[in-house]
Order: C-alpha cells, then sequence, then structure tokens
C-alpha cells in the first residue's frame, strides 16, 4: 500500500485503523472500542482495555523465543565500557527491581523520579515501574537542583531512583548531592530513595532513606506484571512552556503501545532482531519512545550511547557505533550532525555503513547544508521528521515502512496517519497552501498522544485547545506546499531550541528577574551556527545600580546555571537601559531576535519608543551580533 492508500485509510476510519493497529499488542483484555470521546474536547484511547506496557517491551519477547538476543547495548566511549544486556536477562534484572520496589510499598498509580545518565539501569528503572504500573517521571540530568525539586513537589513521588554520577567528557556530574540538594528545596519529602552507585564516583547514602542498588534488591521475590487500564499514566515527562513551571506531559498507557509499536514499522521499517539507535538521552521525549519504550515493544536491540557525537573521542564515534552494532535505523538530532560536519567537513571519516538504511532526524529545524552533508557521506535515505512531547512520535515523517516519499529538503515531509494538520490563521481559517500560519492538528489526536498535563487540566485545556476550537494547538507555526508537505518555521511562543534540547525563555527570565540588581530584563534566542539557537539575555538594572555591568552579567549567568542547569546554556547577556516595548507594554521580542540575526525588519507599529531599537542594535554589534 502507498503512504497516500494508509493514510485514506486511517481518514475513512479512524477508529479501526488504530483497533487494527492494536493487533501487535498483547493485551490482558482486549480493547472493544478505541476513542472515547465522552469528555470531548479531553479524548482517551483503549480506556476499557487491560494491559501492561513492561509485558509487551520484556516478557513477551521471551515467550517468544528472543532470550538470548540483546535487549540493550551499553557503549559508552565515556567509560570506555561495552555491556550487552538479553531480553531474558532484562526479564530478570526488571522483574528483579520491581520487586524490591514492590516491596518497599510501591504500587500502581505511585509516582517515581528517575534521574540518571544514559546506562542501561535508567531503562531498567523505568520498565520496573511500568511493571507494577507505577508512573514514572524521568529528569534530565542536565538540570540543577532547583528544577528537579520542582519535579518533586508537581508530581510527588514516593521513590526517586537516581545514580550516583553522570559522566561528561569534560566533568563528573554529581547526580547525588542535586538530588540531596533537590529534596531540601522541595516540600514534598520521597519515602526512599534507591542510588545506583557507580564506579567512577561513589556517593555517600542517608541511612533510612538511601538504598544502594544491588542491596536494595538482595533476596527479594521477583515481580510479575500489573495489568493497568488503558487509559493509566505510563509516565509524566515534563517540558519546557512559556513560563518557568514545566509542563507534566502525561503519557497514557494503551496508546502508547499501539501507536509506538505502529511507527516501529511504518517509519523506522525495524522489526523483531533488527538493531535500533536514537543518540538522544532518557531524559528527553525522544529517549523514552525510541531509546526505550518503541524498540523494546517492536522486540529489536536498542543502543544506549553515553558519549557525544564529537570528542569521545572523536567525530567518527557515531560512526564506530553504527558499525559496530550493526545499527539499521539512527536516529539523531541536526545539530549532533552540525558538529561532527564542523570537524569533519569533508566526511573523511565516515566509512562505509553497510547495515545503515536510514538517518532520521528530530527536534529542531534540519538546515538544508546538514542535510546535503549527511546524503553526500552517509549514501542513505535522510529522513527530517517533526514531532514534539506532547505527541511522542512523529506527527510528520516521510515513512519508509510504507513508502519511502521523495525528500524535499527543509519539509519533514507529509501527516502521519492519526494527525490532520492543518496551517491556520489567526482567526483560525486554514490558509492556502504556500501561506505561513499557526500549526495546529484537528481534535482528537491519535493515541499515545498527551490526553492532558498533569495536575493541570486547566492549563492543558488553555495553552493546547482554546485559541483554536476543535484543534491542538502545536505551537509550532509553519506552511504547507501544494503536494500536502509541510514546512516547520518557528515557533509561536517564547519556547526555543538550544542544541535539541527545548528551553524556556520565560523560565530565564524568571531567573534573572530575581537577581537584586536587575530591574527588568529579557532573554531572546537568537541563531547559532552549531546549536540552532543560543539564548541572550538583556538586563536593565536597578536605578542607581553602581555595580560593574561585567560582573552583574557573570552573576546572572551563573544564577541560571544553578537554577535551571548547564543544559540552558545561557552564556550571555548584556545590559542596557531599556528594553524596546509596544505601547501596551508588551516587549518587542520579535524584533530583537530579528536584528541579532541580521535578518530585515520592520518597525513595530505599535512601538513605544523607537529610539530604544537604535541602543539594542548597538549592544548585539557589541556582541558581534546583528550584522547587516
Ligand atoms: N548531564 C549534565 N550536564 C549535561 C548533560 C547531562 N546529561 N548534557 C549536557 N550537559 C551540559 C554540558 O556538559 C554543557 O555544560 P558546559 O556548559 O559545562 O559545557 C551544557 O550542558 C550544554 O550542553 P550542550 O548544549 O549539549 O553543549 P555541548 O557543547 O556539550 O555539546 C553537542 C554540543 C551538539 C555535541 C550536543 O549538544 C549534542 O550532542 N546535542 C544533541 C542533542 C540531542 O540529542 N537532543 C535530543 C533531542 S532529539
Ligand atoms: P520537544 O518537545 O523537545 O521534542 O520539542 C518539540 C519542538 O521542537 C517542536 O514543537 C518544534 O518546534 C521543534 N521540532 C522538533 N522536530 C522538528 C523538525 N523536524 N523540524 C522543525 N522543528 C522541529
Amino acid at each position: 500500500m502507498s503512504y497516500a492508500q494508509v493514510y485514506g485509510q486511517w481518514q475513512q476510519d479512524p477508529e479501526g485503523f488504530w483497533l487494527s493497529a492494536a493487533g501487535g499488542i498483547d493485551w490482558v483484555k482486549k480493547p472493544s472500542k478505541a476513542l472515547d470521546d465522552s469528555r470531548a474536547p479531553l479524548y482517551e484511547w483503549f480506556t476499557d482495555a487491560q494491559v501492561n506496557t513492561c509485558w509487551n517491551a520484556v516478557d513477551r519477547h521471551v515467550i517468544a523465543g528472543r532470550g538470548k538476543q540483546p535487549a540493550i547495548i551499553h557503549d559508552s566511549p565515556v567509560t570506555a565500557t561495552r555491556h550487552v544486556i538479553t531480553y531474558a536477562e532484562l526479564q530478570d534484572r526488571v522483574s528483579r527491581l520491581a520487586g524490591a520496589l514492590k516491596a518497599k510499598g510501591i504500587t500502581k498509580g505511585d509516582r517515581v523520579i528517575i534521574y540518571m545518565p544514559m546506562v542501561p539501569e535508567a531503562l531498567e528503572a523505568m520498565l520496573a515501574c511500568a511493571r507494577l504500573g507505577a508512573i514514572h517521571s524521568v529528569v534530565f540530568g542536565g538540570f540543577a537542583a532547583h528544577e528537579l525539586a520542582v519535579r518533586i513537589d508537581d508530581c510527588t513521588p514516593k521513590a526517586i531512583i537516581a545514580a550516583s554520577c553522570g559522566i561528561e567528557p569534560s566533568r563528573v556530574v554529581h547526580y547525588k548531592p542535586l538530588l540531596d540538594s533537590a529534596i531540601d528545596q522541595a516540600t514534598h519529602k520521597p519515602d526512599f530513595c534507591v542510588i545506583f552507585q557507580r564506579e567512577q564516583e561513589v556517593a555517600r547514602l542517608i541511612p533510612g532513606r538511601d538504598h544502594a542498588w544491588h542491596e536494595f534488591q538482595y533476596g527479594v521475590t521477583p515481580a510479575d506484571c500489573t495489568p493497568v487500564e488503558g487509559n493509566h499514566p505510563a509516565y509524566i515527562l515534563y517540558t519546557s512552556g512559556t513560563t518557568g513551571a514545566p509542563k507534566g506531559v502525561v503519557r497514557p498507557t494503551a496508546g502508547h503501545l499501539v501507536a509506538l509499536n505502529w511507527t516501529m514499522r511504518a517509519i523506522y521499517n525495524c522489526g523483531a532482531g533488527d538493531v535500533f539507535w536514537a543518540a538522544s538521552d532518557v531524559g528527553w521525549v525522544v529517549g523514552h519512545s525510541y531509546i526505550c519504550y518503541a524498540p523494546l515493544i517492536a522486540g529489536c536491540t536498542t543502543v544506549v550511547y553515553e558519549g557525544k557525537p564529537v570528542g569521545t573521542p572523536d567525530a567518527a564515534a557515531f560512526w564506530r557505533v553504527i558499525n559496530e552494532h550493526k545499527v539499521r535505523s539512527f536516529f539523531t538530532a541536526p545539530t549532533a550532525l552540525r558538529a561532527i560536519k564542523r570537524d569533519d567537513p569533508e566526511g573523511k571519516l565516515v566509512p562505509k555503513l553497510p547495515t545503515l538504511q536510514a538517518l532520521y532526524l528530530a527536534g529542531e529545524r534540519a538546515d538544508p547544508d546538514t542535510i546535503h552533508w549527511a546524503q553526500r557521506h552517509l549514501n542513505v535515505p535522510v529522513i527530517d521528521h517533526w514531532w514534539q512531547t506532547e505527541t511522542g512520535y512523529a506527527i510528520a515523517a516521510n515513512p519508509l515502512g510504507i513508502e519511502h516519499l521523495p525528500v524535499k529538503i527543509g519539509s519533514p515531509s507529509v501527516p502521519m496517519p492519526g494527525f490532520d494538520v492543518q496551517v491556520l490563521d489567526e482567526g483560525g481559517h486554514p490558509v492556502s497552501p504556500g501561506t505561513l500560519g499557526a500549526i495546529a492538528v484537528k481534535l482528537p489526536l491519535p493515541p499515545g498522544t498527551l490526553p492532558t498535563l498533569w495536575n493541570a487540566e486547566d492549563r492543558f485545556i488553555k495553552g493546547y485547545l482554546s485559541h483554536f476550537p476543535g484543534y491542538y494547538e502545536t505551537g509550532d507555526a509553519g506552511y504547507v506546499d501544494a503536494d500536502g508537505y509541510l514546512y516547520i518555521m518557528a515557533r509561536t511562543d517564547d519556547v526555543i531550541n538550544v542544541a535539541g534540547h527545548r528551553l524556556s525563555t520565560g523560565a530565564m527570565e524568571e531567573v534573572l528577574a530575581a537577581h537584586k540588581d536587575v530591574a527588568e530584563c529579557a532573554v531572546i534566542g537568537v541563531a547559532d551556527d552549531l546549536k540552532g539557537q543560543s539564548p541572550l539575555g538583556f538586563l536593565c538594572l536597578n536605578k542607581g545600580s553602581m555595580r560593574p555591568h561585567a560582573e552583574v552579567v557573570k552573576e546572572c549567568v551563573q544564577l541560571v546555571r544553578d537554577q535551571i542547569g548547564p543544559v540552558a546554556d545561557f552564556k550571555r547577556a548584556v545590559v542596557v537601559d531599556r528594553l524596546p516595548k509596544t505601547r501596551s507594554g508588551k516587549i518587542l521580542r520579535g524584533t530583537m531576535v530579528k536584528i541579532a540575526d541580521g535578518q530585515p525588519w520592520k518597525m513595530p507599529a505599535t512601538i513605544d519608543d523607537p529610539a530604544i531599537l537604535d541602543e539594542i542594535t548597538s549592544a548585539l554589534q557589541g556582541l558581534g551580533l546583528a550584522k547587516a
């Protein structure tokens, strides 16, 4: 069948389409129907089913005779180790960890925070929660203690599972002191913590609260899989929004299983026995969906890579992993390829890659230069696909397992079944092809996408469903061409994308505003050759502040690092007298971005004082930006 036929099949009978896809999952009780629209515009899928995620990701493959097949390959250039875990070993390890958690009182519906680097134990912790029906929330290691504390207070975990440390090429990341500080800062306190001690740094445990990973599991009875309802939350993953309060995206169990399983064949053209590698981090949605769950649900071998695209040891690291582990489908962020291209512009370090079928890119706009470089040197289809934490899988892609559609550089191709994507004007009317607008998806969203935000249904409705009634607002702007290909051009909110990491400028502004000398501030994302965007702060100091500007800037940079974390990559700020605003007081961030990037811009009709833009321009020029 062609892509058009498959998409048409879904359009004609969406429920039939997803019920048929549900055939790829082992159910304790099969769903009698697909969609539950009784609370529209809030929708749920497969609500009356009973199922367990861990069973589908682990146990069923052992029963099917795949026990000796590698489930996880841990390839860690930062520790110079490799480790293979078969499906049978994974079943054993996960059921023991689940048994230990159960013995300490973790049951269905309890929240468990996981704060771990790229080690197989992170996946095992996720799967152990899934085995018990506990709801995990993984927090990325590049976040500071404060961000972890915010998440602890929002999802009130009964337990936290963490590693003693993570390893960045330049330093050891001390997870345990960050965890201790987060628990101190949080109002909610977990009952207990489980610490995976790494030999690179063994952490001090707090008696009574902390348990060492191995000791914790000694002598326990392994736990069986607990069936949960189809709409039971599988996990909560916090993502950046417009304000400093992160949004807890809820992932429903059954839809997640059905949709991810479908994508593995349709989009990634992989099945049982194939080796799949997503070079991301378990702390991001790509890591949840395509390092942990989808490849395991499909019976593939997943690669857990603890390293970087460059510097561990060089720009050939990715190609070494692909050849050594016989990777068939490889997924990374454009920024990682840009880093490789910068070190190896001629592609001299790229060997023949006989097992590689395709390269998939997502997380940010894939620039044409990077795609061309990859096409030229890797000799495989380069597939840009567009998705969000909220959806958990691709909204638009080139579905290689169905049909390899012609690639149009700059476009993540076409909508996937389940997504009726429309480009709307401010009034919510669809615009004609080629016209820029807000990208929205007609409700209901397909299985596996967010049904709500954790503890924040009103915020979900207000933030995603209210602006364009009957649609989910993606927060991205772009257009569709005459062939139905989508082009994702920019965000419509204050979210920026730095090295494939989604960050909130609003959250950074909240931190800067708390500095004692800062009266007012703004953060924008300026174009960056390597990271796509890079945050830049504008600081207006309190009247009468005599502090040297360089000192305040340095303190502000440190403050963002301490409060949000190194991942914010906030390294630049300038002191200005005033910020450009509309007459109603709205800061003209969009105009500042255009000036910084040296793009054409128009004087906003509503600007309060046009002269301020001259001051901003010269401040930006002082940083080497705003070049005509
Ligand atoms: N734990 C702790 N700190 C982390 C971290 C983690 N898991 N990941 C990144 N950091 C730190 C880095 O060490 C760096 O700290 P520094 O300011 O002390 O140097 C900071 O956060 C910024 O990191 P990053 O933006 O990643 O920059 P980098 O210079 O270290 O690496 C790239 C640049 C392009 C190689 C890297 O960003 C990359 O591989 N990006 C791909 C991202 C990706 O896969 N995203 C997933 C979406 S699909
Ligand atoms: P995240 O939730 O971290 O996955 O970030 C989602 C956001 O990243 C999207 O809303 C887009 O703004 C951006 N994004 C992801 N994939 C792409 C892509 N292929 N092209 C353009 N932007 C993308």
